[in-house]
């Protein structure tokens, strides 16, 4: 059955003095609580070795936030999947509506970023949603079914059975505005449906879909108790660690 995940994504957040702090209290923090979901941060690419490192022996996972449409090579300032899971990190966010909508992120270079990812064995987290305008015009189930199929639907179901994705309203994120715990079912169930028809009922019923946008410890319980809601991508709450763990407590 599909895993429940809290996983943080730290942005453009913390200097690597700041990152490695953080990331043993972290540690200390979480080692003598049970929790009922896995633990993931994704970070900067500066931290994840130091990272990967220090949480070797716990539970908590790590990722990058991004990594490259390239394998190697001249493409100064990338860093490639190879590089990121030789850091010892075993996920990569991918299709972050920021990298989309910042660095020009589209659909097919997002398919070659997956493709890569899968190929050094990392997990991708691979984020959708639309914007408000969207929303107000109801095409929210058209971009995001849009979003799946452009870089998502090639890979076969061995393949796609190794994503997991993250429903992340664009109107939802940093503004405090999160999407009811109604609206946050009613799309994780079309999307979970979408996969069904895509890959069949046992590869959808596996995949792990987490809710992203203004998720904090105050509606975490409520989010993640809907049925097609496997958890939460989780920005501004995941930076201070009293934030994350009241997060990560929405499973208790
Ligand atoms: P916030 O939790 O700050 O709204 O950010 C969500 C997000 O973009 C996680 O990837």
């Amino acid at each position: 059955m599909r895993k429940n995940i809290v996983a943080g994504n730290w942005k453009m957040n913390k200097t690597f003095p700041e990152g490695v702090e953080f990331v043993k209290e972290l540690k200390l923090a979480l080692e003598n609580e049970k929790t009922n979901c896995d633990v993931v941060i994704c970070t900067p690419y500066i931290h994840l070795a130091a990272a990967a490192t220090i949480l070797e022996v716990s539970a908590v996972g790590v990722g990058a936030e991004n990594c490259a449409d390239k394998e190697a090579g001249a493409y100064t300032g990338e860093v490639s999947a190879a590089m990121v899971a030789s850091t010892g990190a075993k996920y990569v966010i991918l299709g972050h509506s920021e990298r989309r909508a910042y660095y020009g992120e589209t659909a097919e270079i997002l398919k070659e970023k997956v493709k890569l990812a899968l190929a050094n064995n990392l997990t991708p987290i691979f984020c959708i949603g639309e914007v408000l305008a969207e929303r107000e015009a109801e095409k929210q189930n058209e971009v995001v079914y849009a979003q799946l199929a452009g870089s998502l639907f090639e890979l076969s179901a061995a393949d796609f059975s190794k994503i997991v994705l993250a429903y992340e309203p664009v109107w939802a994120i940093g503004t405090g505005k999160t999407a009811t715990a109604q609206q946050a079912q009613d799309m994780h169930a079309y999307i979970r449906g979408v996969i069904a028809e895509q890959y069949g009922k046992e590869v959808a019923d596996n995949t792990s879909i987490l809710y992203g946008g203004s998720c904090n410890p105050s509606n975490a319980k409520e989010l993640f108790s809907n049925p097609d809601v496997d958890g939460g991508l989780i920005g501004g709450a995941c930076l201070k660690i009293a934030d994350f763990k009241g997060v990560i407590a929405g499973f208790n």
